[in-house]
């Protein structure tokens, strides 16, 4: 595009469409600041109804429908690219060929599956009870994300005309090519006002409940250290395992009752997320408990029984600390305390376990507690040496009881 227009004019004024554009997705900004603002605010005031009704918040749905609409806005810059290389249409098959039509009519599937998607969680919402009279919650969440859902409402009706208009002209020049982009323009503010609105709810969370010790930009103080690039996973593990927030006492945090929702976990961490790259949340692919035991078996052997002992039932490390048991750790939580090494653990990145093998280990530890013990009654997992004292004692016991049987018997 640049090559050719500069040889048309000497000086760029920016295009009247281009200045609108920014003019008016400025002012959009202001307008969804606005109703995070609102529904801030309202999260503030009424803690009790808020909790309940994200309770019912179906999180993987939601999640799952966020990454359909991001990955429609990198479709849409693919119909960008193409528009600038002024190719409305595709050339072959494969989408390395594809058009500014082809790619745009992508995205309008993606961001439809996404309204759809909104609608259908609507009509669960609904049917559960919250409703957008029912309380301040169910205001503030139907008109935060039911705004946002008309905005890409408008965005499909706006790809669908740049896709009309590239039929309708003879050829596809300049100003079809900047039509392109403008819609791009808008479906990626779209999209990111999104994006935006779990950073910025987790960022709120973080503030009222985390800041205190960790500092108001997470850069940490006196009473606890910096989570900049801790990652994702560092915040869901400690987090949803009940040991933040902290609460200071003894040398090590308490395991306490989880405080959060997952969706207030995942915003918080999402948060953290925003603040410095570091291991995420893991992929559900790893957590099937499907891999190989007895691979698990060695590895867990050779890298974890020295703290937390052959069976997985946790001992005690130096300076009151310990290692707990791990027989009541959800796959999630075993795969996250490895890539993020909570306290005294050593962090196991994939170059040291692969996430393979990280599966494999789950599969070792799940199969433990499933399998009923083999060798007569379990002594709490304690280990071999543990079981063989015990047993040794014990058959000590008998032959003594014995020698001084045979002892009474002869005198
Ligand atoms: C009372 C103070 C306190 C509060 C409140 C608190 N934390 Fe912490 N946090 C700590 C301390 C101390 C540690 C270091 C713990 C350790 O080494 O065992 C820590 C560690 C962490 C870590 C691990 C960092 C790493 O290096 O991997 C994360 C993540 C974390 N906190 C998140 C949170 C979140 C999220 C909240 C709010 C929901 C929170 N914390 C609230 C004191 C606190
Ligand atoms: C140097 C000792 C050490 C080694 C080696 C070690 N851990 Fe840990 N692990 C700990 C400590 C200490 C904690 C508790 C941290 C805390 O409370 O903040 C812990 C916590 C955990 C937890 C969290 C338990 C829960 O439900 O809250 C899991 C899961 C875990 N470890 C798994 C593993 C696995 C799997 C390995 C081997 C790949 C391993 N650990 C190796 C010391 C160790």
């Amino acid at each position: 595009m640049s090559s050719a227009s500069t040889t048309h004019s000497q000086i760029h004024r920016p295009s009247p469409t281009s200045v609108g554009t920014i003019v008016w997705l400025g002012s959009e900004v202001m307008f969804f600041a606005a109703l995070f603002a609102m529904y801030f605010s309202l999260r503030a005031n009424s803690p009790e109804i808020w909790a309940h009704d994200t309770a019912i918040l179906n999180f993987p749905f939601a999640l799952i429908n966020t990454l359909i609409l991001v990955a429609s806005s990198f479709t849409a810059q693919f119909g960008v690219f193409a528009a600038e290389r002024l190719q409305p249409r595709a050339t072959g098959k494969s989408p390395l060929k594809w058009g500014m039509v082809e790619w745009f009519i992508l995205s309008y599937v993606l961001g439809a599956i996404f309204v759809s998607g909104q609608v259908w969680e609507y009509a669960m919402l609904i049917s559960e009870g919250v409703s957008l009279s029912s309380n301040s919650y169910g205001s503030a969440f139907y008109m935060t994300t039911g705004f946002h859902a008309l905005h890409v409402t408008g965005g499909l009706v706006a790809f669908l005309l740049v896709i009309g208009k590239t039929f309708a002209a003879k050829r596809f020049g300049h100003k079809e090519a900047t039509s392109a982009i403008v819609v791009s323009y808008y479906w990626h503010f779209v999209d990111v006002v999104w994006i935006q609105e779990d950073v910025e709810y987790g960022q709120k969370l973080f503030l009222s409940n985390c800041a205190s010790c960790h500092g108001k930009n997470a850069e940490g103080t006196a009473n606890g250290p910096s989570l900049i690039g801790v990652g994702a996973a560092s915040v869901d593990f400690q987090v949803s395992t009940g040991r933040m927030p902290g609460a200071a006492s003894g040398p090590q945090l308490q395991v306490k009752p989880v405080q959060f929702t997952e969706e207030e976990i995942h915003a918080m961490a999402a948060y953290v997320a925003s603040l410095g790259a570091g291991p995420s949340i893991p992929d559900e692919a790893y957590l099937q408990a499907n891999g190989n035991p007895t691979k698990g078996g060695e590895l867990f052997r050779i890298n974890c029984a020295m703290c937390h002992n052959a069976a997985g039932a946790g001992g005690a490390l130096t300076e009151g600390k310990y290692a707990p048991s791990l027989d009541k750790s959800s796959p999630k939580v075993i795969f996250e305390a490895m890539v993020t090494g909570p306290q005294n653990m050593p962090v196991f990145n994939d170059a040291n376990i692969s996430p393979e093998e990280k599966n494999d280990i789950i599969t070792y530890l799940v199969y433990l507690r499933n399998s009923a013990s083999v060798g007569g009654e379990e002594l709490g997992g304690l280990g071999p040496v543990v079981e063989g004292l015990v047993s040794w004692f014990g058959l000590l016991g008998i032959i003594i009881a014995i020698t001084i049987w045979l002892g009474a018997k002869s005198n």
